[in-house]
């Protein structure tokens, strides 16, 4: 039996398919199962069995792992995700878990410059400790998290960023799905450091003009230093303090390194991942 936490979310509800569509059955957990049951598509549906579990209650945890063999573990950002995914693989260990895939993310160091990243070291670290076969999948940046920007592009024609003529890498959450369905699925992949890219980086300019190529209309990239991103997603865009921070982070670790797509994503599932460009068609209407 393979539990999946964080089930309503991207990561996880996007694993959930792919399992569904594999055919593997599956525990679903949230915080809010019938919510969770309520967002499920029925063929998906009919292969989970949602329940209750909070990582902020360590017995509740090890009610929903008894009897599994096999962990996907993924978290929302925020000030206690380091201390719920311990709880979720100690949690684990007790109950007898085999196998945990760990949604990470790139630059995992002790010394990273991405403050989400120190925490996902941490984790990998206790992980890697824990005397359970670990898998770590370590995706870049999210295309639906993209989604977010379209409001401000359709009113407005512009995307802001701090990162000058720096490439990105994004990659599908529907790939990462299909991904950890199959280091799930397939034994001889468990026990990887997975990074999850798609084909191609793209900079902020040239993602600005396949958009603009796209809708039919010039979108314009705005390159602002890192303060002033800042400050304009706290006031313009709405954030928290904290999540403005990490796309700051974010964005100026892929100006220190240089982000290249590889040929990992490929190897896990045969075929190649999916475009930004066919994303962005897909969504289109979102930017108009
Ligand atoms: N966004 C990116 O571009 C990006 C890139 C690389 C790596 N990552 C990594 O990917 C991970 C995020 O994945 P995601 O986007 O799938 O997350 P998400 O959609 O933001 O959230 C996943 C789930 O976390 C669950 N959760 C929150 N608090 C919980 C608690 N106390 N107990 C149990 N579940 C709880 C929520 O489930 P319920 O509300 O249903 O309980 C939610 O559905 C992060 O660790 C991030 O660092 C993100």
């Amino acid at each position: 039996m393979i539990v999946v936490m964080g089930a309503g979310g991207a990561t996880g509800s996007a694993t959930l398919r792919s399992l569904a569509a594999l055919g593997a059955p599956s525990r679903s957990l949230s915080r809010d199962p019938a919510r969770l049951a309520a967002a499920l598509d029925a063929h998906t549906l009919a292969r989970t069995a949602p329940l209750a579990a909070d990582a902020a209650d360590p017995q509740s945890l090890r009610a929903a792992f008894r009897g599994a063999h096999q962990l996907f573990l993924t978290m929302a950002n925020g000030p206690h995700q380091v201390r719920y995914e311990l709880n979720a693989i100690e949690a684990a260990v007790d109950c007898g878990v085999g196998h945990i895939v760990k949604v990470s993310a790139p630059a995992a160091e002790p010394d990273s410059p991405v403050a989400v990243s120190r925490g996902h070291h941490l984790v990998e670290e206790r992980l890697r400790s824990s005397g359970v076969t670990s898998t770590i999948l370590r995706p870049y940046a999210f295309m639906q998290k993209l989604l977010l920007l379209a409001p401000g592009i359709a009113a407005a024609g512009v995307v802001h960023g701090a990162t000058g003529r720096a490439r990105c890498n994004y990659v599908d959450v529907r790939d990462i799905g299909d991904a950890a369905a199959a280091v799930l699925t397939r034994p001889e992949l468990a026990g990887g450091t997975y990074p999850l890219t798609g084909g191609r980086a793209y900079s902020h300019p040239e993602l600005t003009a396949l958009l603009g190529e796209l809708l039919g209309r010039p979108i314009r990239y705005l390159d602002l230093s890192p303060s002033e991103l800042h400050a304009h997603l706290v006031a313009r865009a709405g954030m928290p303090d904290w999540l403005a921070t990490h796309v700051v982070e974010i964005q100026q670790l892929a100006v220190v390194r240089e982000e290249a797509p590889d040929d990992t994503f490929l190897h896990l599932s045969g075929r190649a991942p999916r475009t930004l460009e066919a994303f962005l068609t897909e969504h289109l209407h979102r930017f108009r």
